[in-house]
C-alpha cells in the first residue's frame, strides 16, 4: 500500500477537554506520523467553504458554528494507508456506532460535536491539506 498524506482536524469539544495529547497518541499509536500541524480558530465563513459539500446539509449551519466556537487543530497525517487508518482510528461519525478504542468511541459526545474529522479520499485529502497548508510546511 502506497503512503498516504490525509488531513485531521481536532475539533473544538476535543481542544476545550484538553483532549489533543490523548487524541494525537492513537494516532501515533495507529503508526500514523504527524508531519503538519497548527492551532487555529476559524471564522464561520471559514469553516463553512471548508464543508462547503455539506452546504445543502440540514446540520450545515450548526456544524459551521460549532467549527467556529473554539480552537481547532489542524494536521496532516501521513502513513502506508494513511486515509482509510485515520478513518480507522476515528471511528463511525457517530460516536454511539463507533467501536470500542476508537477516538470517537472513547471521546466524542455527539454526532455533531464528534471530536476529531479525517479526509475521505485521496481527492479529498489533497484538497483539504491545501486548504490550511503551504507544501513547505508538511515536513515527513
Ligand atoms: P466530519 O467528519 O467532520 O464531516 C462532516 C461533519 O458533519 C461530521 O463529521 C459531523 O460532525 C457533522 N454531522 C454529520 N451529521 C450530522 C448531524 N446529523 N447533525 C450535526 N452534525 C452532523
Amino acid at each position: 500500500m502506497a503512503t498516504e498524506h490525509t488531513l485531521s482536524i481536532i475539533k473544538p469539544d476535543a481542544t476545550a477537554r484538553n483532549l489533543t495529547g490523548k487524541i494525537n497518541a492513537k494516532f501515533e499509536e495507529a503508526g500514523l506520523r504527524i508531519v503538519a500541524q497548527k492551532r487555529i480558530h476559524l471564522t464561520k465563513a471559514q469553516a463553512g467553504e471548508f464543508y462547503k459539500v455539506h452546504a445543502e446539509r440540514p446540520f450545515y449551519d450548526e456544524l459551521c458554528t460549532f467549527m467556529a466556537s473554539g480552537p481547532v487543530v489542524v494536521q496532516v497525517l501521513e502513513g502506508e494507508g494513511a486515509i482509510a487508518k485515520n478513518r480507522e482510528v476515528m471511528g463511525a461519525t457517530n460516536p454511539a456506532d463507533a467501536e470500542p478504542g476508537t477516538i470517537r468511541a472513547e471521546f466524542a459526545e455527539s454526532v455533531g460535536e464528534n471530536s476529531v474529522h479525517g479526509s475521505d479520499a485521496p481527492e479529498t485529502a489533497a484538497e483539504e491539506i491545501s486548504y490550511f497548508f503551504a507544501g513547505i510546511e508538511v515536513v515527513g
